[in-house]
């Protein structure tokens, strides 16, 4: 590895990728997956058979919508639907024309670090539903969740679909859990998908699909490091592996270095090596179970206050109110 002192690591996505790079083991964060490219090949994993999670949430909001409506409210002042990690909004879509066809009062918030997807799905909400009332907003959880301390004026119903909390290891989950805790005041609600531990083969099938799309997903931190910092990855020279640990339900991706080699990061001045088999570790996505939702609703302030799952029990959509230590 060599760097020189003129090195500028003057954005997250630099200082995060010599970071990762630098660190023994190596890994990347899943969040830089989500360029233009990126976006793309997630709505392709999403069509995906294998990909169960997509069908078993739309199976939940489609079968349960009347009752997870009701369990919103609809009182006179009504309520913002604030969807983080908006995405495509396609099973969203599901909620927002039951509630339009049955004048329920409240405004759409759609939130995604990709301003891609945001422009994407606005565009095609004011095409489909015109008379839905929606502020799409560009930007990272973190920071957008500040900027809901100031939505107080009437009911905040936060809405995280996808099993997109899976993407944090427990702690940073509690730590977004209890941020999302702190901004809820005692009438507002959390409406959060989390995919369920299930028999391990159709998690991995679900991760390590035949046709090559996940991999070419998990590939595409390469392909944006080439592109924006000037890397010389050879994506050919990796391959995509999967783990899941049934224990924990933590599955992992990897991309796998085939072949020792040097790669070179122009923007940042960089050169590594890899040794044949050395990993990059990419994403995890984590799988709950009743007793693990249960404690992370314990560490972080909240409280069940229903739960929806599919047909198979696959997934499970869960509203949380702030937890009764608490509640005011
Ligand atoms: C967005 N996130 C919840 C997906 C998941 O299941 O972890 C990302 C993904 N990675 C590979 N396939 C899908």
């Amino acid at each position: 590895m060599e760097t020189t002192a003129s090195k500028k690591l003057d954005t997250a996505f630099k200082k995060d990728v010599y970071d990762g790079l630098n660190a023994c083991p190596k890994y990347l964060h899943s969040k830089y997956i989500y360029d233009k490219r990126g976006d793309r090949l997630f709505q392709d994993i999403m069509e995906m058979d294998e990909y169960y999670l997509t069908n078993c949430e739309f199976e939940i909001l489609d079968s349960h919508k009347a009752a997870i409506t009701e369990c919103f409210g609809n009182g006179p002042s009504g309520f913002d639907l604030i969807e983080l990690g908006a995405g495509d909004g396609k099973k969203t879509r599901v909620l927002l024309d039951h509630m339009v066809q049955n004048n329920v009062n409240f405004t759409y918030r759609p939130i995604d670090i990709s301003e891609n997807a945001v422009n994407n799905l606005t565009a095609n909400i004011y095409k489909d539903l015109p008379g839905l009332a929606i502020q799409p907003e560009v930007g990272e959880y973190f920071q957008v969740l500040k900027r809901l301390q100031k939505y107080n004026k009437r009911k905040k119903v936060i809405m995280v679909l996808g099993s997109n909390i899976g993407n944090l290891p427990h702690p940073r989950a509690i730590e977004f859990l209890t941020r999302l805790a702190s901004v809820l005041n005692n009438k507002d609600l959390i409406f959060m998908g989390f995919d369920q531990k299930k028999d391990p083969k159709v998690i991995l099938d679900a991760y390590n699909d035949p046709a090559g799309i996940t991999a070419a997903f998990n590939k595409n931190l390469l392909h944006r490091i080439n592109r924006e910092l000037g890397g010389d990855f050879d994506l050919d020279k990796f391959s995509h592996w999967e783990t899941y640990n049934p224990e924990t339900g933590t599955a992992k991706s990897f991309l796998v270095a085939q072949e020792d080699m040097e790669v070179n990061i122009e923007e940042l001045t960089l050169s590594i090596k890899f040794s044949k088999w050395e990993t990059i570790h990419t994403e995890i996505s984590q799988k709950y179970d009743a007793n693990t939702i249960q404690w992370l609703c314990n560490e972080s302030g909240l409280q069940i206050k229903e739960q929806y799952t599919d047909s198979r029990e696959y997934y499970r959509d869960y509203i949380f109110c702030k937890g009764s230590l608490f509640s005011f």
